[in-house]
């Protein structure tokens, strides 16, 4: 049975490609333009998926209160600079800086997720709970995943 960690570790390693990828790429070509569209899917799909069945569940609880007031305040610095971004040319040149403040805000949350926040919620949730979260995890996440998400992306 896959556990709720297991089935958010998926994503992560899709948007620590994505954004390695996008930081290698330079002015207005397709390649950017495509990174930057799956990047910002996949933030905004897993983000969502996340922050219904994983941080909502814990934040119900007292001792999960404060990773998820962070984690939500860090996924909010992210939407903001996909905003950003979204809103800068792709040939300006500033526009690489605010995706690579972006690639380092990405790492640095999966990391603090990967390394803290999931052995603390890991003694929180309960055995069953963690895998049932999983499954609605994953159907939300894919939910998202399957829509035209330039029409959902809040302004
Ligand atoms: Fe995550
Ligand atoms: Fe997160």
């Amino acid at each position: 049975m896959t556990t709720i960690f297991e089935a958010l570790r998926e994503s992560h390693e899709i948007q620590r490609d994505l954004a390695e990828k996008l930081l290698q790429t330079s002015g207005d070509t397709a390649e950017r333009r495509e990174l930057f569209k799956q990047l910002k899917n996949e933030l905004f799909a897993h983000e969502t998926a996340e922050d219904r069945y994983f941080y909502i569940p814990l934040m119900m609880t007292d001792s999960g209160l404060n990773i998820t007031r962070h984690a939500l305040a860090e996924h909010h610095e992210m939407d903001e600079m996909i905003e950003e971004l979204t809103a800068t040319e792709f040939s300006n040149p500033g526009w690489i800086a605010i995706a690579k403040r972006l690639s380092e805000k990405v790492h640095h949350h999966l990391k603090e997720e990967e390394h803290g926040f999931f052995q603390q919620a890991g003694k929180i949730l309960g055995e069953e709970q963690k895998t049932a979260l999983a499954v609605q995890y994953k159907n939300e996440y894919q939910r998202y995943k399957d829509m035209k998400k330039d029409m959902l992306v809040q302004s």
